[in-house]
């Protein structure tokens, strides 16, 4: 009887301390440990020493974000065997780090030779399963049918996250093609065209899911252009919401610019302006807008 009761008592204790899980209806993050993930950013500024350099990951394109962007994006905003929607696909950092964590990817790029080059990275069976990979003009309205068509064989109406990587204007040449971003005539071109790949994306996001834009700044005839912010308007402009806007240190990450340093320290003593160190990552959701006071 004692012994019985000594059991009880113990169950009970055990039962107490084990918690059901609680997730949010876009990430498995368990709310009740939330003290064990303390690799997840929650603050307005990232800085990572070094660029991921493992796990299928490697350096291999002028342009490409380091992978521990997609890792926290991912980690942060999705459910297992979601789908992620990237409609600059580039080297493919967001297909490895979703396959990575047990997520599927689409991604859409525009040069042939890249996604020629980028579907080598994964074997024939992911290249189903996993991760589709496009070629095409995000920007066009024929891209989403064929988005729509790979969401069904993937067994999926909408995308869970949406990335958007676009080149930052002129800053880098990815090609000569005329729908390529990087190409526009002008910064006005640049963000009309921008905001036609972000309303693909928005139509063909889950209601409630998030989005995140990765973006710097640039400098044109001696003045400041704020690429970001104009593209964070026209995301709202679309019916996003925006959740954050993080600054991410890119000094160390980028290629390095050691013979070129004090060049553009002259330059900048001599102009007036200031060297770039950070892009941005801003994230934003697809929610309904909640009335505000006034
Ligand atoms: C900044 S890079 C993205 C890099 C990518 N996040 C990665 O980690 O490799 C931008 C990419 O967008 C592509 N691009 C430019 N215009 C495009 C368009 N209209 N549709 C699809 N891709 C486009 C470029 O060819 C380039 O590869």
């Amino acid at each position: 009887m004692i012994q019985n009761k000594k059991n009880l008592k113990q169950k009970k204790a055990s039962l107490e301390v084990v918690k059901p899980i609680k997730t949010k209806p876009y990430n498995d993050i368990d709310l009740n440990n939330w003290k064990l993930y303390e690799n997840i950013k929650t603050g307005t500024w990232w800085e990572f020493p070094a660029r991921e350099k493992k796990n299928g990951h490697s350096y291999d394109y002028h342009g490409n974000y380091i992978p521990q962007i997609a890792t926290q994006l991912i980690e942060r905003y999705t459910k297992q065997n979601d789908i992620i929607l990237d409609l600059f696909f580039g080297s493919g950092t967001t297909g490895i780090e979703a396959k990575n964590q047990n997520r599927r990817c689409i991604g859409v790029e525009l040069k042939q030779e890249m996604v020629d080059y980028v579907a080598q990275k994964f074997n024939p069976k992911e290249l189903v399963v996993d991760v589709n990979i496009i070629q095409g003009d995000s920007a066009s309205i024929d891209i989403k049918e064929k988005i729509k068509a790979r969401l069904e064989i993937m067994g999926r109406q909408n995308a869970q996250l949406l990335v958007l990587h676009p080149p930052y204007d002129d800053i880098i040449k990815f090609s000569n093609m005329k729908e390529d971003l990087s190409n526009c005539a002008t910064t006005e071109e640049f963000y009309d065209l921008f905001q036609k790949v972000a309303k693909n994306g928005y139509d063909l996001l889950e209601q409630n899911r998030f989005a995140a834009l990765i973006i710097g700044d640039k400098y044109a005839n001696s003045r400041y252009i704020s690429l970001g912010f104009e593209c964070q308007k026209r995301m709202e402009e679309l019916g996003f919401i925006t959740k954050a806007v993080i600054v991410k240190n890119i000094t160390g990450n980028e290629k390095a610019k050691g013979k070129t340093a004090n060049l553009w320290r002259y330059r900048a003593l001599n102009g007036g302006f200031n060297i770039f160190e950070h892009e941005y990552i801003m994230i934003f959701q697809k929610t309904k807008l909640k009335k505000v006071k006034k």
